[in-house]
């Protein structure tokens, strides 16, 4: 049980901002750990037993990021019984764009009709939808925008390296869209985000950036895949994870007794297991979905929380503990009344 963090209430705001409309896209194919096992030297039994993962959605030849994001946008658009033209900004958390320029958002807008949407794209890896729900807030209630789109979406299938055991078991293709507003009730009660740039070598693409530009040597080396340093990762992942969880309640004034469900980033069953014992909430309260799609980095969130209110986990009413911690390393952690 971790000590009860110092209750530190945010000063009353005017407007309330929620979510008033949820979606998302799995791709269709799903690739197994059997399926794994025919492509590197791995067994269904060390990647369930390591991480949880059974199984991860695959996007097809022909689909693109901004085409994953669209379609969980689609479904979020209709959820908040909106058009495309009713949305002022569209935000986008991608690490796996369709280009690295221009912004991902734009094809997405573009696709949408969104045609009176401003757009850009962010780049706070797992942490995507924490940090675009920060972004949002601000926008909305400054008066600036009333209805922001957001979105997390991720091929991540294009950018491991299928050689590497250590990396292609992890990860997954998908996407989720939510569409945030002012609400008369609950909504965001508390939000926090966080980052320590010196550990930003622990998880990259080394290539195709100024650092080292795309070359017949960094294809031939693999530099454009993911690496990453797992074991150090999964421990500041849990470490991080845990104190950001504290602000989030502290911020929104609650202890973990308030909290009716609990959705961690989907990255490894472990972390999740570790941090939230550290925490003090028990399991059941704990949404997770990590088996049935490997992590999606920045779409990971956005689909458990679709995910956990399309089951009934989390009702209106509940107060929603979301954490996420990823590449930069950046984190985040947010207390929403549904
Ligand atoms: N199949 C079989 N064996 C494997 C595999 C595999 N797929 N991968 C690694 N191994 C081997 C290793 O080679 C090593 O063998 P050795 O002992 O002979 O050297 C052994 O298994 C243990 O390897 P570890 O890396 O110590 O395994 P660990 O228990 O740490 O699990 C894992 C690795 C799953 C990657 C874990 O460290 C992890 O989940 N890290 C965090 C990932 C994460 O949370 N990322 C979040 C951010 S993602 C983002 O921002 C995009």
């Amino acid at each position: 049980m971790t000590p009860k963090p110092k209750i530190t209430k945010k000063p009353k705001k005017s407007i309330n901002v929620g979510i008033i409309g949820l979606g998302a896209y799995l791709p269709s194919k799903v690739m197994t750990n059997l399926d794994l096992e025919k492509l590197v030297d791995t067994s269904d039994e060390w990647i369930r037993t390591r991480t949880g993962i059974s199984e991860r959605r695959i996007a097809c030849k022909e689909e693109m990021t901004s085409d994953l994001a669209a379609n969980a946008a689609r479904m979020a658009i209709k959820n908040a019984k909106l058009e495309p033209a009713d949305i002022d900004l569209i935000i986008l958390a991608t690490i796996t764009p369709d280009m690295l320029f221009p912004a991902t958002s734009c094809f997405v807008q573009a696709k949408l009709g969104a045609v009176n949407a401003a757009c850009f794209d962010i780049n706070a890896a797992c942490s995507g939808f924490i940090h675009e729900l920060t972004i949002a807030q601000q926008f909305i209630e400054s008066g600036m925008y009333k209805n922001i789109l957001v979105i997390g979406a991720e091929l991540l299938s294009r950018f491991v390296d299928w050689k590497d055991r250590s990396t292609c078991v992890l990860f997954g293709d998908g996407a989720g869209a939510a569409v945030i507003a002012p609400v008369k009730r609950g909504g965001l009660l508390s939000s926090y985000i966080g980052a320590d740039g010196t550990k930003s070598r622990l998880l990259m693409f080394p290539a195709g950036g100024s650092v080292t530009p795309a070359s017949h040597e960094t294809v031939t080396q693999g530099l454009h895949f993911l690496k990453m340093e797992g074991n150090e990762v999964f421990k500041n992942a849990v470490r991080v994870m845990t104190n950001a969880s504290a602000q989030a309640l502290s911020r929104a004034g609650l202890t973990t007794e308030d909290i009716d469900c609990v959705i961690p980033h989907q990255a490894n069953i472990r972390i999740i297991e570790a941090v939230i014992q550290r925490v003090g909430i028990p399991a059941e309260k704990v949404f997770v979905n990590v088996e049935k799609y490997g992590n999606m980095s920045a779409a990971s969130a956005i689909v458990a929380l679709f995910e956990a209110v399309k089951e009934g986990r989390v009702k209106k009413g509940d107060k929603v503990l979301m954490v996420a911690f990823g590449s930069g390393f950046v984190w985040g952690s947010c207390v929403i009344e549904w």
